[in-house]
């Protein structure tokens, strides 16, 4: 959430910004910014609306070779051109962008409105940059410590200062920064989407830590807090840039008209990656190496506890559900946002799963680590390697989903219920998994890459379904059991994207309430398997149709839906999914359901892969 830039070097700095900042703006869009130091001096660029809009806007002479940027995702304040990143002392002559929240903001304004200073907007973020011109430090990196030690909370930050012309300073506490490595010039990020086009050879900051970057290097510290004095002390870090191994087209969305066509599209050979290497045919077990948990430490698990939010939580339930099923193991999926508010029972041999996409989402971070104090024991299912879940967790289960660009997760979403899967029948076979159910769930596992090609290979007629469903204003997706997870996480996709009012629900529990709202102008979207309660769907289905809702059913070749699909018997549109094994059906109902939102939004001409009001990974509480 918000995107951060910077750049230093031998080039004309504002182009490179605004290239970086489109790069970044899944992470927030609605305003944007620039700064950029030249020989006149400091000099901002900042509007509400998208990098284009301030591209277009920027005035002609706006030269300098060192700059910083911001995309933002607005969380002090609306989304207007005063509140827009960066922000500079009253002076002018310190430029400030910043990712993450400051806490104790309203106190500092306060107190410097006190001292008589008129702050400009009404973001957390201006305090910085007043903290950073009053101080009277020696060094440019002295007075951003300073002021960081006056501020409780979350940043990521990038500086630039007209009386320090040869340096941007950036410091990291909680939200990602990382530096790019060019020839005579370099590069700064919250995020590699921003840095690949220009280099691979990376460094990331570690939280609590600072660098001072010039055209030709950087140096590093760490941000230490003196005990006895209460002053900020910079200790030298030695950290060194690392080749990342990353294609810069994966960042890309090429021929597609959406980062999120291509990522649907993505999703057989991502859901390969994940599960290279890690089936075990002989035994019929998953070979999760990075667990970190040995067998008889597995075989110690009472209970499985996962968090996440939005569809990580979703496919959490799946994944409960998988483990409930093959292990035999009680759990639970509970948003991360609620768990450390009610003071959570953390018992030693459960295990918790924090699952992350970005593994940057604050409220999972922050569930983990309220985990950790009471001295649990976390994995993590995240996608972003490096990012600041994966450091945290105790162990876990990358998802080789490549860069995940479009805000609605696909093939992210994916790869976790398959890392779920590899979960359950792991945990599941030092149980009482018999081999021979762990082998049939293994080459069910094989078999998914192609089956998720087949339903993508049905989007045409997908797409014609997803036009019937986009006239609706209000839409219901039910399931049961298995599927009812699946329906959330379809309702979830279909509301993000198309704005539609989708709604989940058990259908057992449709009779007792919201079939008061069936009406024609009420499709509902029915997950029904051909398992063990088919039948129990299908007569829920009759009891829509009898009040004229419209069906469309997510099913299997072969299952029976009688008159429901003669003309005029309800059933508007019916997508098979393939058939696999039985625990393994939520992923390929879910499969068609990101296909229907993607294309409802298409068809209402939204931004796909920038819904309104979200961001892709959203690092405030
Ligand atoms: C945001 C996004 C959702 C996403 C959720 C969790 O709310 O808009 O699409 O599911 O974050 O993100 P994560 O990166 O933790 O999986």
């Amino acid at each position: 959430m918000c995107g951060i830039v910077g750049y230093i070097g031998t080039q004309q700095a504002a182009p490179l910004l605004l290239e970086g900042l489109a790069r970044l703006e899944h992470r927030g869009y609605d305003s944007a910014g620039v700064a950029v130091l030249g020989s006149g001096g400091l000099k901002v660029a900042k509007r509400a609306g998208r990098v284009r809009d301030l591209a277009d806007g920027l005035p002609k002479r706006f030269g300098g070779k060192i700059g910083i940027g911001h995309t933002r995702w607005a969380t002090h304040g609306p989304a207007n051109d005063a509140n827009a990143h960066p922000h500079t002392d009253e002076a002018a002559r310190v430029a400030v962008v910043h990712n993450g929240i400051i806490d104790n903001a309203a106190a500092l304004r306060a107190e410097l409105a006190d001292d008589g200073i008129v702050l400009a907007s009404d973001t957390d973020t201006e305090v910085l940059a007043h903290l950073i011109a009053r101080s009277g430090a020696a060094t440019l990196e002295q007075r951003i410590a300073e002021a960081l030690g006056r501020v409780e909370g979350t940043y990521g930050i990038a500086v630039a200062h007209a009386d320090f012309p040869d340096r941007l300073v950036v410091a990291r506490n909680g939200s990602p920064l990382i530096i790019g490595v060019g020839d005579r010039e370099m590069h700064v990020a919250s995020d590699l989407a921003a840095l690949v086009r220009y280099t691979t050879t990376v460094a990331h900051l570690d939280d609590g830590e600072m660098a001072t970057i010039t055209a030709g290097g950087f140096t590093t510290y760490s941000l230490g807090r003196l005990e006895a004095t209460g002053r900020t002390e910079l200790m030298a870090t030695d950290r060194r840039a690392k080749e990342v191994d990353i294609d810069p087209a994966a960042y890309d969305a090429g021929d597609h008209d959406s980062f999120m066509h291509k990522e649907l599209l993505e999703q057989p050979a991502r859901a390969e990656a994940v599960l290279r290497g890690r089936l075990d045919d002989r035994f019929g077990t998953g070979h999760l190496g990075g667990l970190n948990l040995d067998a008889r430490e597995l075989r110690g698990i009472r209970r499985v506890k996962i968090l996440g939010c939005g569809s990580a939580y979703y496919v959490g339930q799946m994944g409960a559900s998988l483990l409930e099923e093959l292990a035999r193991i009680p759990a639970d999926a509970e948003p991360a946002s609620e768990f450390r508010y009610r003071n959570p029972i953390v018992e030693h041999d459960t295990l918790y799963v924090a699952v992350s996409q970005s593994g940057e989402t604050i409220d999972t971070l922050l569930a983990v680590q309220e985990v950790q104090r009471k001295g649990g024991r976390v994995i993590g299912l995240v996608n972003v390697v490096g990012s600041a879940i994966a450091r945290q967790v105790d162990g876990g289960i990358y998802l080789h989903a490549g860069p995940e660009v479009a805000v609605a997760s696909t093939k992210a979403l994916t790869n976790m219920f398959l890392a779920f899967a590899m979960l359950a029948v792991q945990l599941g076979r030092v149980r009482d998994l018999s081999i021979a159910d762990g082998r049939r769930l293994i080459a069910g596992l094989t078999r998914i890459p192609e089956q998720v090609d087949q339903v993508l290979a049905t989007e045409a007629e997908l797409a014609v379904v997803a036009k019937r469903l986009a006239e609706a204003e209000n839409l219901f997706f039910v399931g049961r059991v298995r599927g009812f997870p699946v329906a959330r996480e379809g309702a979830q996709k279909f509301k993000e994207i198309s704005y539609r009012h989708a709604e989940a629900y058990q259908t057992s529990e449709l009779k007792h309430g919201p079939l008061a709202l069936i009406s024609p102008e009420v499709p509902t979207v029915a997950i029904v398997p051909d398992d063990e309660l088919v039948e129990r769907n299908v007569a829920a289905l009759h009891e829509i149709a009898a009040r004229g809702g419209p069906l469309v059913v997510v099913t299997h070749a072969g299952v029976d839906l009688g008159d429901l699909e003669r003309p005029g018997g309800g059933v508007v549109g019916r997508i098979d999914v393939p058939r696999n094994e039985r625990e393994l059906d939520p992923i390929l109902l879910t499969i068609p359901l990101q296909v229907l939102a993607y294309h409802a939004a298409l068809e209402l001409g939204h931004d796909i892969d920038k819904p309104r009001n979200l961001a892709k990974s959203v690092t405030v509480e």
